[in-house]
């Protein structure tokens, strides 16, 4: 049997004397396969996807092991891991204005994410950025190409960042709330286009959301984080429907989800559910 692509094992982060903010967690995850992580607020969500990236601050204690294609991340040297990202695993950020540069066209950017690990000359890189555009949904990409982020939409930002995440074709790729700032009729527009790019790519993901109705549509599998541990982790349509950990059934009653099986609902929200359309997603290897 192959090994997963991601291995996490005993992976704890402390910042200071407080209690870790991810405490022994273990979780793999399949070559193509999308994992769900959600819970509250503060429950060490997106200091697991930073950990994974080599991306926490230099006051983080990090112990225990990440293992990427059968690399050891924990300790790596920040030259080799820098290496790694875009190749091996990006990230899809909720504010994309912090991951793009306001001072240069957009293409260029996406251009040098790709010759950075490509070493590609500037003309095959420019072919390669108008594909990677094309496939993030843009008609006009030679427009947006030569646009700089502010003269585009939040939502045509995000789908520049999917561009520049993907277009190193990673294995993994992690989501950290991409659409929660945008509005909803954009938000369903970057998922179908995300949902697409990574089908294309093969890529893995996971996938960082508060909005149980979009893990539904993008993950395979959901992971339950509550004050950095995780909880409950099982197939998508599972988790969200019949939960075992009473922090995940208060979750979903919450969120009241109205989930795959039209006229199957909780118990717990029978009386409320508001019918989300929700499109249930083919399964896939994740554990
Ligand atoms: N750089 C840091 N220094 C100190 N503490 C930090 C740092 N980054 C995160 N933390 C702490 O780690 C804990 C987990 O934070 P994290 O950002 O992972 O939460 P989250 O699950 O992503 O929450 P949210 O849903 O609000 O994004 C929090 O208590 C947070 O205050
Ligand atoms: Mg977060």
């Amino acid at each position: 049997m192959s090994s997963p692509l991601l291995e996490i094992r005993d992976l704890t982060v402390a910042f200071g004397r407080r209690p870790p903010a991810v405490r022994g967690v273990s979780w793999t995850l399949d070559a193509g396969a999308r994992l769900g992580l959600i819970g509250e607020s503060g429950s060490g969500k997106t200091v697991t996807a930073l950990a994974i990236m080599g991306l926490l601050p230099e006051t983080a204690r990090v112990t225990g092991s990440i293992r990427l294609g059968g690399r050891e991340l924990v300790g790596l040297r920040d030259a080799d891991m820098a290496r790694l990202r875009g190749d091996l695993v990006s990230m899809i950020f909720q504010e994309p204005m912090t991951a793009l540069d306001p001072t240069m066209r957009a293409g260029r950017q996406v251009a040098e994410a790709f010759r950075l690990h490509r070493g590609a000359a500037a003309g095959p890189a420019r072919t390669a950025v108008l594909a990677m555009l094309a496939a993030v949904g843009f008609e006009d990409a030679q427009r947006v190409a030569d646009s700089y982020p502010h003269q585009l939409s939040g939502g045509q930002r995000q789908r520049v960042m999917t561009a520049m995440a993907l277009i190193n074709s990673p294995d993994l790729v992690l989501c950290d709330e991409p659409t929660t700032a945008l509005d909803v009729t954009v938000q369903a527009t970057v998922l179908d286009v995300l949902d697409a790019v990574l089908d294309a790519e093969g890529a893995a993901c996971v996938f960082i959301s508060h909005d149980l109705a979009v893990v539904s549509q993008i993950c395979s599998d959901v992971a339950v984080m509550l004050d950095g541990e995780i909880v409950e982790r099982g197939d998508a349509a599972r988790v969200l429907t019949a939960p075992q950990h009473p922090y995940t059934a208060g979750l979903v009653a919450t969120a009241r989800l109205d989930l795959l099986e039209p006229g199957t609902r909780l118990s717990t929200v029978a009386d409320h559910a508001s019918g989300i359309p929700v499109r249930p997603r083919r399964r896939r290897g994740a554990r």
